[in-house]
């Protein structure tokens, strides 16, 4: 392991990555994206390695479409550690006894003869030597936590400097220094260490009242992160990693049947006419609890869909082991990653809506009615006569996320209306 890489997001081109990476001799253990990632990291420093890490990592960055954020490690550099975003998160903790002599960090820009400088804005405009940067005193340890989310460091500090779009940020010995991957107009020149103001709860809730609401905002990104890497809006096309490879099998059904508790139990109630419009074949929709009082008839030619936030319904999982008995097929749609159903169905799909809290389902809600969209889309994709009713479900999904932002929107005015209509019902 010559380089070590974590990666939240996806990688849109991993393919030609992979098939160019062959080529060059490469093999590989995994079908992540990830795995590609840090091959092409190996690539590039064989090519070059004269380089430092952040010139090694602006290289791959080159070669990279899709969402990520990047920590990267490596044999070749030691005490050195590379994070890095486009499209996620990522945020960087500063843990010191000693006060801080700076509360930002310069961002180092490359000029046209590719050397390293600041900005051009005369007023910010420094000398390398004289970086505003981390520099720790070499007495006093400095500690950095690399984060998608401010609520996993607040426990070790408050100190946090939130990284932009492909910012490089660039730890060695104990330095940190921000570069960019490329130029971009209008963005500013520093990254200003913030102080968390607000206690681990609140962070959590991030400025929101109740989760419920936070979760309520938060779907123009969670529904779009669930078709993110996943619908091709450009081409019109669906391609769920999670179960292509049992295509044919779902194909072979002779019906669908859906399982699920709760909230999950409605998505799957909202699906269905367009689950057996696409597919043409018929679905059943049961509540696990009534599904389990009857124990009815399941054949090896059936496929079962588990729809679940937590993954964890104990109901729902008395259904999947009863089914799996039977010699079904079954398919999991579920929010946690490594979560009883996701673990124990054959196939599956996970929303990727992010943790939900909140006991009344929300964002969860909308994100598992559009993996089963997706789901039925992919299944009923061979059928020619689908295509242009495919395109248009697909231009749907593509405006889901605006759509659901101008509604949140009028959340004040909603709120008015409520609360005349509240007032007439009394
Ligand atoms: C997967 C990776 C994602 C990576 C992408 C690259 C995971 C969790 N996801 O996403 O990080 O960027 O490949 O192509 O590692 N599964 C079940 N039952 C379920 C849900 C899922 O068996 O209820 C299985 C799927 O069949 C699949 C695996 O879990 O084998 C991951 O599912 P999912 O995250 O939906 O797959 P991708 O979107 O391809």
């Amino acid at each position: 392991m010559l380089f070590i890489v974590v990666h939240n997001g996806i990688i849109t081109n991993y393919r030609e990555l992979k098939t160019l990476l062959k080529t060059k001799g490469y093999t590989f253990s995994s079908d992540t994206d990830t795995e590609i990632i840090a091959k092409l990291f190996k690539y590039c420093y064989e090519e070059d390695n004269e380089m430092e890490f952040y010139q090694l990592t602006k290289k791959v960055l080159y070669q990279l479409q899709g969402s990520y954020g990047l920590m990267v490690k490596s044999v070749y550099y030691p005490n050195e550690v590379i994070a890095t975003r486009k499209g996620s998160p990522l945020l960087i903790g500063v843990k010191s006894h000693q006060k801080l002599k700076v509360d930002f960090v310069d961002v180092e820009f490359i000029n046209e003869n590719n050397e390293a400088t600041f900005s051009t804005n005369p007023e910010v405009s420094i000398r390398r030597s004289e970086s505003r940067a981390v520099l720790p005193d070499s007495n006093v340890p400095v500690e950095y936590f690399i984060s998608s989310d401010a609520s996993s460091v607040i426990e070790h500090t408050k100190k946090v400097i939130f990284l932009e779009d492909d910012d490089i940020a660039h730890m060695d010995c104990g330095e940190l220094r921000i570069h960019r991957a490329r130029k971009s107009a209008g963005l500013s020149t520093t990254r200003p260490v913030q102080t968390l103001e607000m206690e681990l709860g609140e962070i959590m809730k991030g400025g929101y009242d109740h989760f419920m609401m936070k979760e309520i905002f938060e779907q123009p990104d969670s529904t779009f992160n669930t078709m993110r890497g996943r619908v091709d809006f450009k081409n019109k096309t669906v391609t769920l990693g999670g179960i292509k490879d049992y295509l044919t099998s779902i194909r072979r059904s002779r019906r669908f049947q859906m399982i699920a508790c709760g909230t999950s139990y409605h998505s799957c109630l909202a699906v269905r006419s367009l689950f057996e419009e696409l597919t043409g074949v018929p679905v059943s929709v049961d509540l696990a609890s009534d599904f389990l009082d009857r124990s009815p008839p399941i054949f090896r030619d059936d496929t079962i869909v588990f729809v679940s936030q937590s993954g964890e319904t104990a109901d729902s999982m008395q259904c999947l082991k009863y089914c799996r008995a039977a010699g079904a097929l079954t398919v999991g749609v579920v929010n946690s990653v490594g979560s009883s159903i996701s673990r124990d169905t054959d196939c599956g799909v996970h929303i990727n809506a992010g943790p939900e809290i909140g006991v009344a389902s929300t964002k969860a809600y909308t994100s598992q009615y559009i993996a089963l969209v997706m789901i039925a889309l992919q299944i009923s994709n061979h059928v020619i006569t689908n295509a242009q009713r495919h395109r248009e479900i697909i231009e749907g999904l593509a405006e889901i996320p605006k759509k659901i932002e101008k509604v949140l929107k009028q959340d004040k005015f909603i709120k008015q209306v409520s609360e005349k209509v509240f007032k007439l019902v009394n």
